[in-house]
């Protein structure tokens, strides 16, 4: 199968290229090799590659910058990924793309169903809701993931925050009152190979004696074809910001490194931000284990597994 790759040093992107690897023949890209920001070429991309599946993991992620670049957020994450679909749908390929638990407002005081209503509290959460919308009207075979909190070890995240501040700081002040599914890239990186290598398996059933090109194999894209739609995968479980410093400063494989005293909770109205984040954005992610038959470890278990050494 041949896979196209987009953003392949992000978080998520640095992840997939590694898991995905078994599947295929993957060819990846990250800025300034391709710029979201000046879309236009993408479809040119789509149609020399001709792949199987494209992966879409790049995305404007400065959450508070986004309210000051609206315009370039709404780019990146929402026409973007729209001309993309589009793209996919011309060349009988299929789509995934990443979303994010910032479409809810956070009211709901559960966790969130694919069929809940979004109501984005920041523009970063607005454009990756018109991402989605861009995707679902212009695509075929589609599949969004929508996820919450992803962390990793190579690039800031909150948990190389929190280890950082541990190292400077006797007293931290962590809010208590956001609460979300923490999720480990590498392990969302893996629930998204896992997904495609269902599709690979049923295509080698339904072989499509037509077909010319094994690296762009038509019974893979039929597969995510009928299971085209919206799916929340995240880390299993979930926790306050506070719940999951004190995990991770439990788990620091170097504890002896380590001056802080004191890890006390805080409001969010503490710390004011540019953007408005929602306080409980936990997601459910049982309609993706209902289709697939798997789903992501704890979020506990996958956070000991980043930090084991
Ligand atoms: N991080 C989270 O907490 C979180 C939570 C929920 C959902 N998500 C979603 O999960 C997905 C993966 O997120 P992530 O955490 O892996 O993000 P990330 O680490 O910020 O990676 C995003 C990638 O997109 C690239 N990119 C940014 N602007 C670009 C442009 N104009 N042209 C081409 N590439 C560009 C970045 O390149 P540079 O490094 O050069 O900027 C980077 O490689 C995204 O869809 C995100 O919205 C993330």
């Amino acid at each position: 199968m041949r896979i196209l790759l987009l953003g392949k040093i992000g978080q998520l992107g640095w992840e997939l290229c590694r898991t995905l690897a078994p599947l295929g023949q993957v060819t990846a890209f990250d800025y300034p090799q391709i710029d979201l920001a000046k879309p236009e070429g993408l479809a040119a991309l789509v149609d020399e590659v001709n792949p199987a599946v494209i992966i879409n993991a790049t995305a404007y992620t400065a959450v508070d910058r986004a309210e000051s670049e609206p315009q370039l957020a709404m780019t990146i994450n929402a026409v973007a990924p729209g001309i993309l679909a589009e793209a996919a749908r011309r060349n009988r390929s299929a789509l995934v793309h990443f979303s994010t638990d910032y479409v809810f407002d956070g009211q709901k005081g559960a966790p969130y169903l694919e069929t809940d209503n979004p109501n984005p509290l920041n523009v970063y959460g607005q454009s990756k809701l018109a991402g989605e919308q861009a995707i679902a009207q212009a695509g075929d075979a589609w599949i969004i993931l929508r996820t919450s909190w992803v962390y990793s070890l190579r690039r800031d995240s909150f948990v190389t925050k929190v280890l950082s501040w541990a190292r400077t700081q006797a007293r931290l002040q962590i809010v208590s009152d956001q609460v979300s599914n923490p999720t480990w890239a590498r392990m969302l990186a893996e629930g998204s190979a896992q997904l495609l290598a269902m599709a690979l398996t049923a295509g080698q059933n339904q072989p499509h004696p037509a077909e010319g090109d094994i690296f762009k194999s038509a019974a893979v894209v039929d597969w995510l074809y009928a299971h085209r739609g919206l799916y929340h995968l995240a880390g299993g479980g979930y926790a306050s910001r506070l719940d999951w410093a004190r995990a991770i400063l439990r788990l620091d494989p170097y504890p002896e490194e380590q001056m802080v005293l004191e890890l006390l909770p805080a409001q969010t109205n503490a710390f004011p931000t540019p953007a408005q984040r929602p306080l409980f954005s936990a997601l459910n992610c049982e309609k993706f284990s209902v289709a697939f038959g798997f789903n992501l470890p704890a979020w506990q278990e996958a956070l000991q597994l980043a930090m084991e050494r």
